[in-house]
């Protein structure tokens, strides 16, 4: 099969990156994807770097089976841990992300931005780095935990709303200019914080992850030449009732909040 015309692998610890698959479906509709949720592994996020190498490497293996022309780390802990070591090991494109200080700190003046990810992203390298150029108003605030809710399909729970009452009690009487979503699970939980956080711009990174795809294929002319939709195909280590809840993740819509 020519390369151009071969699908595109992406992957997550669980149900998080269906959200970056959905946007990337959104912009890149011709294209096939293979996307794997490693729910069986999952979390990534409080496990230590080596271990979650090793997971990522171990997906990308199987995403390989299948012929993939790029991958996308559809994960910020995973791109955190991994995406530099597999980039050297493999030759091909490896897409990974990372949460969205950048954007968000166009938002910062006197108040603060709030990060939340997971504590492997929070405690990595990759993160520190990223503090040092857009890290001006930035608390980090590690969740976990937080993460589970979405693979449990609870994205409204009083639980959920508990964590978040509990997370955000500190900052009550600060200014927030802008909250990161740093961790594509929470990408389905966006609903229920901004009830926490009314008119708070809550930023992701999916939209700009899936730009850099689309500018890495299209200069390596690895954009599909095909016309009709493209197919997509649900994996998991974690069996059928997870590429259930992935399914109907993949086609529900999350609101568009400021
Ligand atoms: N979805 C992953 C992320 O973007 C992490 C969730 C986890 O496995 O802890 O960081």
């Amino acid at each position: 099969m020519e390369r151009k015309e071969r699908p595109i692998g992406m992957f997550d610890s669980g149900v998080g990156g269906i959200s970056v698959l959905r946007e990337a479906v959104h912009q890149l509709p011709h294209e096939d994807f293979i996307f794997y949720g490693d729910t069986a592994h999952a979390p990534y996020g409080t496990k230590n770097r080596a271990d979650v190498l090793f997971l990522a490497r171990n997906v990308v293996e199987i995403l390989l089976q299948y012929e993939v022309k790029a991958i996308v780390i559809a994960c910020n802990t995973a791109t955190s841990a991994a995406a530099a070591e597999l980039r050297r090991q493999y030759d091909f494109p490896i897409i990974g992300m990372e949460p969205a200080l950048k954007p968000a700190s166009r938002f910062h003046q006197d108040g603060v931005v709030l990060s939340l990810a997971t504590p492997g992203t929070i405690g990595g390298e990759k993160y520190a780095d990223l503090l040092k150029r857009y890290g001006e108003g930035v608390i980090s605030l590690p969740c976990p935990g937080l993460m589970e809710f979405a693979e449990r399909g609870e994205m409204d729970s009083p639980a959920l709303h508990a964590y978040f009452d509990r997370l955000l009690a500190p900052y009550r009487n600060r200014k927030i200019e802008a909250a990161v979503l740093g961790c594509t699970h929470y990408v389905f939980l966006k609903d229920a914080l901004a009830r926490h956080l009314p008119s708070v711009p809550l930023l992701d990174g999916n939209e700009g992850t899936v730009r850099r795809l689309h500018d890495l294929l299209e200069a390596r002319d690895e954009l599909t030449d095909k016309t009709e939709n493209g197919q997509v195909t649900l994996l998991s280590s974690g069996g059928e009732d997870a590429v259930a809840l992935m399914n109907r993740l993949l086609h529900t819509e999350t609101k568009k909040v400021p």
